[in-house]
């Protein structure tokens, strides 16, 4: 098989990313400069991630800010699959929840799909996916979340919230068109089949609980795309909108390809790895860089294929000027990648020991931020 082929399944990501292709394929939209503006007419600010299409389609995002504009406000689902320790590429897409959440004064539902990756996981046993459960629970809570308007849920706990739902969404899906979908084939086990039902779950759950239709909202990253394929192609048959989208690209792993991923410990920076690992990997990352000094002060680097480059973009260099000066040292030449890491690591591991230390902060109010207060909702 060809190394560059790309492959994105909500399983898998690899190759060489296209995603003007991916947009063609999944049947999504491009976020335009005029939605952008849209947005901004009521976020009052730009957001670095939409400047630089970071967030770069999306699907029914038109019509959720017609809504608002009716006052028919929308709810944010997000969420997280609880298999290892969060590491820095799962980060952007929660900042600009966060970001989405505050600026239109919105409620948030957070999955943990411990379910999924028990089921789908051969090595991990219910007490791994609990404890990750906890421990990406933090990270979450370390962005700055509130409980007013977070609610997060977890799948095998609070399955007396989502079964009602799950079941009328599984009566819609037949196997074959799983098997479409997913690919998934008869080896699979039947938990993974029926998972897709769960994760279309958060995105009625708000209309459900309050007996009233309300529009939804998923920031994500692009390869959960086939679960929303399902999601809207059942919704308005058991009597719910279509959840949109709005969705991110993949943060580059620190080696080469593909997207951060946890299979390999050192293309990644866990959130609850020490300042000495995760500086020693910054240093190691791949970079659009010459064989030799000689070469790339003659040629200049790449910093379109270069993982150092996309953290400036996304997360650590807000400002347009520091970005495009650093942009125009590397493809100079003027800069080597040795010295670019330099300036990325302390960015890294001060924003790392912040982190950190919120994380400590927030250990006692996980049950705050509970699901389960739904229950006293429908009691009501
Ligand atoms: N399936 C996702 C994962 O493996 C977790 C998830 C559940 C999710 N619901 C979501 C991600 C909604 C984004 C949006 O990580």
């Amino acid at each position: 098989m060809n190394e560059d082929e790309m492959v994105v399944t909500p399983w898998e990501v690899r190759g060489k990313i296209d995603y003007d292709r991916l947009i063609k394929e999944f049947g999504t939209e491009r976020i335009t400069p005029d939605l952008k503006q849209r947005m901004y007419k009521i976020t009052k600010e730009k957001h670095v991630m939409l400047e630089r299409d970071y967030f770069f389609s999306h699907r029914d995002l038109n019509w959720i800010l017609d809504e608002y504009d009716k006052k028919n406000k929308f709810v944010l689902y997000t969420g997280r699959g609880p298999s290892g320790h969060t590491h820095i590429g799962h980060l952007p897409t929660w900042i600009f929840t966060k970001w989405m959440q505050d600026r239109f004064d919105t409620r948030l539902y957070f999955q943990m799909t411990n379910d999924e990756k028990f089921v789908f996981e051969s090595h991990l046993n219910l007490e791994d996916v609990r404890k990750f459960t906890y421990e990406n629970t933090l990270d979450l809570l370390a962005l700055g979340f509130e409980p007013e308007n977070t609610f997060i849920i977890q799948d095998i706990e609070h399955i007396d919230l989502m079964y009602e739902i799950a079941v009328q969404v599984a009566k819609k899906v037949t196997f074959s068109s799983a098997k479409a979908v997913f690919g998934f084939d008869n080896s699979m086990n039947i938990g993974g089949i029926w998972f897709p039902a769960m994760q279309a779950v958060p995105a009625f759950i708000h209309s459900w609980v309050y007996g009233k239709k309300t529009p939804c909202v998923i920031p994500c990253a692009i390869d959960q795309d086939p679960y929303w394929r399902v999601t809207r192609d059942v919704a308005e048959r058991i009597g719910y909108y279509k959840p949109a989208s709005i969705q991110n690209q993949f943060i580059p792993g620190l080696k080469e390809g593909g997207k951060m991923s946890a299979s390999d410990p050192m293309s990644t920076i866990f959130t609850t790895d020490t300042i000495k690992l995760a500086k020693k990997k910054v240093m190691n990352a791949f970079t659009g860089g010459r064989a030799t000094v000689e070469e790339q002060r003659r040629l200049g680097a790449n910093p379109d294929i270069c993982s150092v480059f996309k953290y400036y973009e996304f997360m650590f260099m807000p400002d347009d000027k520091d970005l495009a000066d650093i942009g125009r040292k590397c493809r100079g030449g003027e800069i080597l990648c040795g010295e670019c890491k330099q300036i990325l690591a302390p960015m890294m591991t001060e924003f790392l020991e912040k982190h950190q230390a919120t994380r400590e902060e927030v250990k006692d109010r996980v049950d705050e931020f509970s699901a389960a207060r739904l229950r006293d909702e429908l009691k009501r």
